[in-house]
């Protein structure tokens, strides 16, 4: 049998859009070597969808807006949730409201490569498990819940697994009293306290605060960003630690020590540095595999084992597939290895680390996708009508 055709999608309405845009193109880079057919799908930061071969080149996004006008064989496409299309139809829009399938289109398999909001959140999924079609990565529930930073540290607590208590906020009880709010972070936690939104990821809105003052700013600028906020104990001494898991079943990688240009692990840091030549196009960014860091992480065979254990564990607590990075923090003075979060769409998709393993990127895609395959097999065993007949009269 030959090669199923993989979709790819990336960018998305996301603020990791450019990010993503990378690691798609990495990932078909990587189809290619591993003689996988791809077909782009390219999601605008507006959420239109384009697929076509043409798609795949990086220059096409260098730009502040995407130009899909004289793309020779680029289609503005949708997937529809109606199982019975189960395939890309060319968006109605470009045909006047009829659904038209394209054999040009077709793909056996869908490959989300989107980072963030609407990508990596369990969105797109539901809409693969609407459409019955295979895809690569984690289901709806590990994509939901590894996206929100307090529901992943409810459950690594009930899982036994270490990690930072925080308290949530919302906006609206922001807006209402910012003064109380200061006082309860206050009466939790000592300065310095580290402010995030609950839902994004790249560092996004990450700031670290040594005062009252500092708070506020951290806090709107954290909501502006998203809906809910979170505050958690600041740590001053310490590395961070990243693991990738894949499976199932389940496997962990070599673990990676991200090096910091400054007391957080910027989006600077994580993208900015180290670029290298990409597959056809040329990028000035490697994405995630552009940070300076150390593979394998210097910490000894003992907190070595402990990181891959703890990180296969969350793997399981939250029912994640494919492959996913676990970072930790590391405060060695305390030995205190504590588990910060888990992403279900890594950048790069942690290629570098599963190559530390001697598993090569092509390789990696092609582990991907039979696990995709085979989950969506022993889906389709599973009977998903009863016959009560409590309508029939
Ligand atoms: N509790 C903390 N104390 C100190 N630094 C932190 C803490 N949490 C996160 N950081 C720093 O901020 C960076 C980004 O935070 P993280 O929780 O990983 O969010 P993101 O999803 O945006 O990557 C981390 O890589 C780390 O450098
Ligand atoms: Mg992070």
């Amino acid at each position: 049998m030959s090669n199923p055709t993989v979709a790819v999608l990336f960018g998305g309405r996301s603020v990791e859009h450019e990010v993503s845009v990378i690691t798609g193109h990495q990932t078909m880079d990587a189809l290619d070597q591993a003689g996988f057919p791809s077909l782009p799908i390219y999601i605008t930061k507006q959420g239109d969808w384009y697929a076509g071969e043409g798609l795949h080149n990086l220059d096409l996004y260098r730009e502040q807006t995407f130009h899909a006008a004289g793309l020779k064989n680029v289609y503005r496409v949708s997937l529809s949730p109606d199982r019975s299309v189960r395939q890309l139809v060319v968006h109605p829009a470009a045909t006047g409201g009829l659904l038209q399938k394209s054999p040009k289109l077709w793909a056996d398999v869908f490959f989300p490569v989107v980072h963030g909001t609407h990508g990596e959140d369990g969105s797109l999924q539901g809409l693969f498990e609407l459409a019955d079609v295979p895809y690569v990565g984690s289901g709806i529930l590990a994509s939901a819940i590894g996206m929100d930073k307090v529901r992943t540290k409810r459950i690594l607590e009930q899982a036994g697994i270490p990690t930072l208590d925080c308290l949530e906020l919302s906006r609206a009880e922001w807006e209402a009293d910012p003064d109380a709010v200061a006082i309860r972070v206050e009466t939790k936690f000592r300065y310095p306290v580290m402010v995030k939104p609950v839902c994004l990821g790249s560092s996004i809105g990450v700031s670290s605060c040594a005062d009252r003052p500092a708070l506020r700013e951290a806090i709107d600028l954290a909501l502006e960003l998203d809906g809910r906020a979170l505050v958690e104990e600041a740590l001053t001494d310490f590395i961070e630690i990243n693991c990738s898991v894949m499976g199932p079943p389940e496997r962990a990688s070599a673990c990676e020590q991200p090096i910091r240009s400054e007391s957080v692990l910027s989006f600077d840091d994580k993208y900015r540095h180290g670029g290298k030549k990409l597959g056809r196009g040329q990028a000035e960014s490697a994405g995630m595999a552009g940070l300076a860091r150390q593979v394998p992480a210097p910490i000894g065979e003992a907190l070595t084992r402990q990181v891959k254990r703890l990180a296969v564990e969350a793997f399981r607590a939250i029912d994640a597939s494919g492959v996913v990075r676990v970072d930790f923090l590391y405060e060695a003075s305390k030995r205190r290895l504590l588990l910060n979060e888990i992403n279900t769409t890594p950048g790069s998709l942690s290629y570098y680390l599963w190559e530390e393993e001697g598993v090569r990127f092509d390789q990696l895609v092609s582990m991907l996708i039979g696990i995709a395959l085979d989950r969506h097999e022993s889906r389709r065993a599973t009977v998903y009508s009863f016959s009560a007949n409590l309508l029939t009269r």
